[in-house]
């Protein structure tokens, strides 16, 4: 494999590769919003019609789905639960270097909501260079990282006369901001049709500007709602205030109970299995250029940072677990004044959770204390949205090393580890399913403003990507007597 033709291939044609990332960019792929579920397909078919194009083979759409089912609600009757939308996999393989590593590349091409639209320099799905710098929703998270994968595949395929160094199969899903159930359940099910060494993320974020990262863990999670019924019906509240329940002020107290005011969350138990990282992480990430008050000011723009207390911001956002409401949906919220006790109201509250907690058994410990705190006169059901399990990665492999030297070419410096406080659902899957080593280098930067408005991906980051994923394919080409 003549890997500089491949490294000269990509930059000739950068430019191109950014027109194609702003084409699917342009598609509004929320996987949340059931009315997109129509462009949300379109871009699976985007994707896979390029990696058709590139070269690759068996390229086909995996549909992913589950039919209606009758749960019994904690404090209600039986519902039906809807069937799931299923936003298909996209899937492509080659398969035609005997001897070499096969590598798993992952990524997603769902993106979360772009509101709130009025915050938006450039509309979300317009996507529009400023300053070196591609926004739009999902341009880094996680539409153009993907790209990468995409882009760096045709390169060496373009050098490599229609021939890949190393065995690849593609995984992208659609659904990794709404949980992953799907590609789950196909990990789970049909795991041996993934068969690779190595899987490749990328999916998670540089630390500094130039400063090249391998994330070595993420945080798994429980997405919940807590939905509690009042009155029968909406009332008048003069008439009836001072004698109804009100959801909304019963939900208040339950949450004000969820966590102190230091941060530390009052579940019983829910911290037994919390391991501490090694004394030798937390060393490495003291090295790390970290300005807590830059942090503070430029980052999160609030007067004061919170969380619990004895923990820096690395360990509170890395290694411990949160918990935060996202939206309370229901009563009035219109222009102006109604006097009204709402019959119900509904909490979106997420808990973020690090080795070795387990979503299942952290919802029964949640669900279990939130039932305690009930309020008079209302009844309460709490809710599993999704969840992911939380995962710390080993780095003492050469597929990590053979990142690390991949990306001292490309950015001329030593890689630092870190871990990312958010998730990726099917990365614990990988592992643990599938017994697979994961490397997740990702591109993105502090401020690319993930899930916010002004999403974007600094464009050089996004063609030191590519670069860097064409080498680390190359080195892994002179790595022999793996098991596979
Ligand atoms: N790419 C992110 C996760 C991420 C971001 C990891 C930055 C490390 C650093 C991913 O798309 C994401 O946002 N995941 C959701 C998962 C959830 C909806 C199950 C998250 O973390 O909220
Ligand atoms: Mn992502
Ligand atoms: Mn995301």
């Amino acid at each position: 494999m003549n890997g500089a033709a491949a490294v000269a291939f990509a930059k000739d044609h950068g430019d191109r590769f950014v027109e194609e990332l702003k084409a699917l960019l342009r598609i509004p792929s929320v996987s949340t919003d059931p009315a997109r579920a129509g462009d949300t397909r379109r871009a699976a078919e985007f994707v896979a019609a390029e990696l058709t194009r590139i070269g690759m083979e068996n390229v086909h759409l995996i549909e992913t789905s589950t039919e209606e089912s009758m749960t019994a609600g904690a404090s209600g009757p039986a519902q039906v639960v809807p069937a799931r939308i299923g936003h298909p996999l996209v899937y492509a393989e080659w398969l035609h270097a005997p001897g070499k590593p096969t590598v798993l590349c992952y990524g997603h091409y769902d993106v979360q909501p772009a509101e709130p639209l009025d915050e938006w320099k450039s509309p979300p799905f317009e996507p529009t260079e400023r300053d070196g710098n591609l926004y739009a929703r999902g341009a880094v998270d996680d539409k153009g990282q993907m790209w990468m994968h995409v882009k760096a595949l045709e390169s060496l395929m373009v050098a490599g006369g229609g021939k890949l160094p190393i065995n690849v199969r593609v995984i992208v899903e659609g659904e990794e901001e709404v949980g992953g159930e799907g590609i789950a359940a196909f990990v789970r099910d049909f795991g041996d049709q993934l068969h690779a060494d190595v899987a490749l993320v990328s999916d998670t974020e540089m630390f500094a500007p130039d400063l090249p990262t391998l994330c070595v863990g993420l945080r798994g999670m429980i997405y919940t709602e807590i939905e509690v019924q009042g009155a029968r019906t909406d009332l008048h509240s003069g008439m009836y205030g001072g004698a109804a329940p009100n959801p909304f002020v019963a939900l208040a107290q339950i949450i004000a109970q969820l966590k102190d005011a230091e941060g530390k969350i009052l579940i019983p138990g829910f911290y037994d299995k919390v391991q501490a990282p090694s004394d030798a992480e937390l060393a490495a990430w003291k090295l790390l250029p970290f300005d807590e008050e830059e942090y503070r000011h430029a980052e999160v723009g609030s007067v004061a940072l919170t969380g619990e207390s004895g923990y820096s911001v690395l360990e509170r956002t890395w290694a411990r677990p949160t918990l935060d409401v996202h939206g309370m949906p229901g009563g009035f919220i219109g222009a102006g004044a109604k006097t009204v006790i709402p019959a119900r109201a509904l909490a979106k509250v997420s808990l973020r959770l690090v080795p070795d907690m387990t979503p299942a058994e952290s919802f029964r410990l949640y669900k279990e204390y939130v039932e305690t705190l009930c309020p008079k006169g209302c009844t309460l059901e709490v809710r599993l949205i999704h969840s992911g399990d939380p995962i710390v990665v080993s780095t003492d492999n050469e597929f990590v090393r053979a990142a690390t030297e991949a990306m001292h070419t490309v950015f001329g410096k030593e890689t630092v580890f870190v871990r990312g406080g958010g998730s990726i659902p099917i990365v614990g899957d990988f592992t643990r399913e599938l017994g697979l080593p994961v490397v997740m280098m990702g591109f993105g930067l502090p401020d690319d403003n993930l899930h916010a408005p002004n999403e974007k991906f600094h464009l050089a980051n996004f063609h030191r990507g590519v670069e860097s994923i064409v080498r680390w394919f190359g080195i892994l080409s002179t790595l022999t007597a793996l098991e596979s």
